[in-house]
């Protein structure tokens, strides 16, 4: 006898078959039907139990959430639905559980409750079938990667740099909060702190990574990353993972087309092998869909989006056609968005990433040469003085999913935007001398992982498709 998962059992067609499995019941029905899962798949196995042959306490303690350990024979299944079941031939409970207390019974529960239950929500098919997929699709990243000749690259996690300047980082510190050390002019002085000076956990791993761009020409990073902004909203969270690909001798053209390629091959892998997962997601959807108005229903179901995106080419937008469009449309001259685009220059709000991808182009659009002053400092400075050869990739239904940009690789150029920016120098020394010795042209960008599972799974709120949450009041478990 040997011991197997579900999702092995249920492809088997070896009646008569001796078998043995463990697993959670899901539940237990007429003193008879077990549906029970080991997560090795959406699917449950139905186990018939023999009750004149059982005794009473053991099929007292045969509820919902236990865990069994079943031997039996595998047969060819009376009911629909299913091929196989097993004919229980013993049964021993390995782990009781307590019916009138445990939180996930055999109903309907909201995510808001799930959440609170985070430790037990992959128990239910919902969950487990989006952390399946999260598994699947971070595969799916190593291996686009392995197969394209990158190497792997661990960036810190604490880190003296600000890689984006805008300030939202959460400092690492083993100084007394109470009474720190404090420099002459009343200042906490960082240099009797653990690292001799300030640190924080990181916001991206970017600028480490082009140093290896620069030695090992096609490097990635996937890894944890920290933001202090507080903004409570579906799509942010202040731990999340971020898929940072960096590229020697790669312009903006290129990057785009890197970007466009990596997400096509990561939504085919799942595809092709989470089927069934993400079958059940659609169905999820299209009943939730069910409870919005006619308007706000998507036109595609789950799996046809995802194959939209994979066969289709995105739409490549400059920021200055972009901002056309917007002054031209009619929310905009009807003053429906919140942010009234008037001039070029302009921030981009989510409502406008939206308008764009959602209501005028209806498919994945990247955008380009942003104005210089509204991004981040390492962008490449474009002829025209005055934009930078960035990118966003947005989707519908997610807004931002990618950020990225050809990186400035010209030293003077470089330090005067960091001067004008006050930004030291001496903070930023090695990158800088990357630019002295063998600078090229070279390029990256940022995908944002869990958007990622957000879009793949038909899931709403980034809450739900990373296991354990982080965003601002809440750090539980
Ligand atoms: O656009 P961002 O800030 O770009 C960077 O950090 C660059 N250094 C990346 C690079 O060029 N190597 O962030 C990249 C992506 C965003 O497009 C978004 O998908 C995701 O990271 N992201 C977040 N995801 C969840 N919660 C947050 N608070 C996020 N902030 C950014
Ligand atoms: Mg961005």
């Amino acid at each position: 006898m040997n011991t197997n998962t579900v999702s092995q059992l249920l492809a088997k067609d070896q009646f008569g078959l001796e078998i043995e499995i463990k697993g959670w019941v899901r539940t237990f029905r007429a003193k008879r039907f077990i549906a029970l899962n080991d997560g090795s798949t959406i699917n449950n196995i139905q186990c018939v139990v023999d009750f004149e042959n059982t005794d009473e306490d053991t099929l007292k303690r045969i509820t919902t959430g236990a865990a069994v350990h079943i031997k039996g024979e595998l047969v060819e299944s009376q009911g629909k639905g299913q091929k196989v079941e097993i004919v229980v031939k013993s049964i021993e409970i390995l782990g009781d559980s307590d019916p009138e207390t445990y939180p996930i019974q055999p109903k309907k529960h909201s995510f808001e409750f799930l959440r609170e239950n985070a430790h037990l929500r992959t128990r239910t098919n919902t969950f487990s079938a989006v952390m399946r997929l999260r598994s699947s699709l971070s595969f799916a990243v190593h291996k686009y990667f392995n197969e394209s000749g990158f190497y792997y690259m661990h960036t810190p996690i604490i880190t003296g740099s600000d890689a984006e300047g805008a300030g939202e980082m959460f400092r690492v510190t083993n100084l007394d909060a109470k009474n720190p050390p404090l420099t002459e002019d009343g200042k906490v002085d960082f240099k009797e702190d653990f690292f001799g000076k300030e640190t924080n956990l990181t916001v991206s791993g970017q600028l480490e990574a082009e140093s290896y761009a620069m030695s090992l020409g096609k490097v990635y990073t996937f890894g944890p990353t920290f933001r202090a902004e507080n903004s409570n909203t579906s799509r942010h969270l202040s731990e999340f993972w971020m898929i940072e690909p960096e590229v020697a001798f790669m312009d903006l053209a290129g990057n785009m087309d890197l970007a466009e390629d990596f997400m096509k091959s990561v939504i085919n892998y799942i595809l092709e092998n989470n089927r069934e997962d993400l079958e059940f997601l659609e169905s999820r959807l299209l009943d939730e869909e069910k409870t919005k108005p006619q308007a706000e229903r998507s036109e595609m179901s789950l799996i046809e989006k995802l194959k939209f995106v994979a066969d289709n080419n995105f739409k490549r937008v400059s920021y200055t056609e972009a901002i056309d469009i917007l002054r031209n449309s009619k929310p905009n001259k009807k003053k429906k968005f919140n942010y009234i685009i008037e001039e070029w220059g302009a921030d981009l709000q989510s409502e406008h990433e939206r308008f764009l991808v959602e209501k005028h182009f209806k498919c994945p659009v990247i955008l380009f040469d942003y104005p210089a002053n509204i991004k981040a400092f390492y962008m490449r400075l474009n002829e025209d003085g005055k934009t930078v050869r960035a990118m966003d990739i947005l989707f519908p239904g997610i807004g931002e999913m990618v950020g990225g940009s050809q990186r400035e690789e010209r030293l003077e150029v470089l330090k005067e935007k960091m001067a004008a920016l006050d930004m030291p120098e001496e903070d930023l020394w090695w990158y800088l001398d990357l630019r002295k010795y063998g600078t090229a042209v070279h390029s990256g960008f940022g995908l944002g992982f869990e958007r990622l599972v957000m879009f793949a799974t038909g899931m709403t709120n980034i809450r739900d498709v990373i296991p354990y949450p982080r965003t601002p009041q809440n750090a539980e478990f």
